[in-house]
């Protein structure tokens, strides 16, 4: 999400960062922006909406003298607060037009702190959470302890910003200085001869250097031409930062030193799903409540709703599938899970009481549009979630909430999936707070869980290689079997369709209740089953009769491969493999159980030498019906 790229040095800035932007391309965006600065008190800002290409031919247009200089810096934006257009494009600047931010994330409090400027008579230009940083800082340079010293200012706002963020500034009078800092959200610092640069990631200066350093949480960093200080953001200098050198060529450092940017997109699974969740939760005099991203929808509309469709394609209907169980769990609605082609051609029952969900990593699949509008048209409110702001489903729909994963590269969706099912959670969430169906201690517990999923996430990826290992030796295997029962038959189905869509493998998903009913007459000695259990300290009828299951299916020769929660020993008997998660309340549990099935996939992929980000056949976003 977002490319950030700082320079200070002796060649052309300009050059510099446009290249740098061109670099990160591949990070998705849909602005773009630089500010040069001159070196004698004057800073030239150019923005605009869409490709690289639209503000390059602005650039052209002023002329390159405009944008003389030896610093600046440049910033692709991937929208989240305020929609893709010029004015909420960065860098923004404060009210003299000396002071400049480029901004990766989310600050979480912009809300109050942007009350407090406005209160204080100053008029914010744009719709971003970014603009009131700047503000901020120009405020603390201006007056008080800290005025008139560029960096102290940076470091007492950044004191008071909650949320994800890395943060870029560049004050005129200032001009072979750049402040930034990181919390959650990435940095690196490129150390040159003369020059230094500070980048959301390495590309961003590879071809200049190759020595570079990742500042830790919640550290600032200043570079000039001749070095580098970081801080935490106190100003201590007392603080730990990793110097390395890279060795990874161009392609590579896009990947994150993967081959391809799925197995990337699998690691950041932790940080999709805890920007997804960002902001959701507002404390207030009650204790605290959920916000959907763009609300149209009155809180009363929220209550009369008498039944909920989620309509989905692919693993965004998987998402859906989940979302079932949580909903009606929490609010005792009513929830109906549908393939939006299926949808919108039959005749569902729909009117001004239902609530129609569409889950779209896109925003733009012709099936779930097609879905929106049908709904649309027979008065049913709509809620979208999506991981492109500005797309065509949520500007269609009533409420919006965004899965915040950044742009997924890979054709297979994995951290946009398990942020559409956090995403999920926070409908039912905030459905249940409306209707008072959960008190809002309840709802604050339910999202402080939920919150506490990306850690186990991150300790999930820890499986990664006995489960490639597992991949490995099944990888020439005709066909591979999954089964779940509860909230691991989505997990289960989602399953299949990773390992059928990236290794062209026969793989089916199955409830395990439904085995007695067909699909045992396909176990034989060796077929692989992996099966997904759930936790021993939920319901135990669950866990009992899944138990059972892989008893009768080892029985009967299956090599069974199991993802069960840790310390749950009954499982070991029955296991050729166990692959253990950590433990997590049952419907939380498919935000860990998925991942190894990912992994799983991509890795039989890479045995049988297919192409685990483009398989064959099928496109990202699927635009026709
Ligand atoms: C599977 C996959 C697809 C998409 C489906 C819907 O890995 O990526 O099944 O989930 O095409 O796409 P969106 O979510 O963009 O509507």
């Amino acid at each position: 999400m977002c490319g950030i790229v700082g320079y200070v040095g002796y060649r052309d800035a300009l050059g510099v960062v446009v290249d740098a932007l061109r670099r990160m391309e591949y990070r998705g965006y849909d602005s773009a922006g630089v500010a040069i600065l001159d070196g004698n008190g004057g800073i030239a800002v150019e923005r605009k909406a869409g490709r690289l290409a639209n503000l390059e031919a602005e650039l052209d247009e002023a002329g390159a003298a405009k944008f003389a200089g030896t610093s600046g810096m440049g910033h692709t934006r991937w929208a989240t607060h305020g929609a893709p257009t010029d004015r909420n494009a960065h860098p923004h600047r404060d009210c003299s037009g000396k002071l400049a931010v480029v901004h990766n994330g989310i600050i979480e409090n912009f809300a109050p702190l942007r009350r407090e400027l406005e209160d204080a008579g100053i008029e914010l230009r744009s719709d971003t959470d970014t603009e009131v940083a700047v503000h901020l800082v120009a405020r603390a340079y201006a007056e008080g302890p800290t005025a008139g010293d560029f960096t102290a200012s940076v470091l007492a706002v950044l004191r008071r910003l909650d949320g994800a963020f890395t943060l870029v500034f560049t004050h005129a009078d200032h001009p072979g200085t750049i402040v930034a800092a990181r919390q959650s959200t990435p940095l690196v610092v490129g150390v040159g001869q003369g020059e230094m640069f500070i980048a959301s990631d390495v590309t961003a200066f590879i071809e200049h250097t190759r020595e570079a350093v990742e500042l830790g949480q919640n550290q600032a960093v200043v570079i000039t031409a001749d070095g580098y200080t970081v801080t935490d953001f106190d100003g201590d200098t007392d603080v730990t930062s990793r110097p390395f050198t890279i060795d990874w060529d161009l392609a590579a450092a896009e990947k994150g030193g993967h081959d391809y940017f799925m197995l990337k997109e699998i690691e950041e699974q932790p940080t999709a799903v805890a920007d997804t969740l960002i902001g959701h939760f507002v404390v207030d005099e009650n204790g605290g409540r959920i916000v959907l991203d763009e609300q149209r929808l009155a809180d009363q509309e929220l209550r009369e709703f008498d039944k909920v469709f989620v309509v989905a394609c692919g693993s965004s209907y998987h998402a859906g599938l989940l979302a079932k169980y949580a909903i009606e769990h929490w609010t005792r609605v009513p929830v109906e899970v549908e393939l939006a082609s299926e949808f919108r051609y039959r005749d569902p029952v729909l009117d001004r009481s239902t609530l129609v969900v569409a889950v779209s990593q896109s925003g733009e699949t012709a099936d779930t549009l097609e879905a929106v509008r049908h709904a649309k048209e027979q008065k049913a409110r709509v809620l979208a979630i999506c991981n492109t702001n500005g797309a065509q489903i949520p500007r269609e729909s009533d409420a919006v909430i965004y899965t915040r994963t950044g742009p997924e590269i890979g054709v297979a969706s994995t951290k946009a999936f398990l942020a559409q099912v956090a995403a999920n959670y926070l409908v039912g969430l905030a459905l249940a707070q409306a209707r008072g169906t959960k008190y809002p201690d309840e709802v604050a517990r339910e999202f402080a869980e939920l919150e506490s999923m990306p850690k186990l996430i991150a300790r999930v990826l820890e499986t990664a290689p006995q489960v490639r290992a597992i991949a490995r030796e099944l990888a020439h295997v005709p066909t591979v079997l999954f089964l779940g029962r509860h909230v691991g038959y989505p997990v289960a189905l989602e399953g299949a369709l990773k390992l059928k869509e990236l290794a062209y493998m026969h793989a089916e998903g199955f409830a395990a209740g439904e085995l007695k009913h067909g699909p045992i007459a396909l176990i034989e000695d060796g077929l692989p089953v992996i099966v997904v259990m759930p936790s021993p300290k939920g319901r135990a009828v669950l866990h009992s009769k899944l138990l059972s299951n892989i008893r009768e299916i080892q029985a009967r020769g299956a090599r069974t491969i199991v993802i069960a929660e840790e310390g749950d020993d009954t499982v070991r008997p029955f296991a050729d493999d166990l692959i253990e998660i950590p433990a997590a309340p049952t419907l939380f549990q498919p935000l860990l159980s998925t991942v190894p099935l990912q992994i799983f996939a991509a890795e039989v992929a890479q045995a049988r030498g297919y192409d685990v980000d483009k398989p064959r056949n099928l496109a990202k976003s699927v635009t026709v019906e």
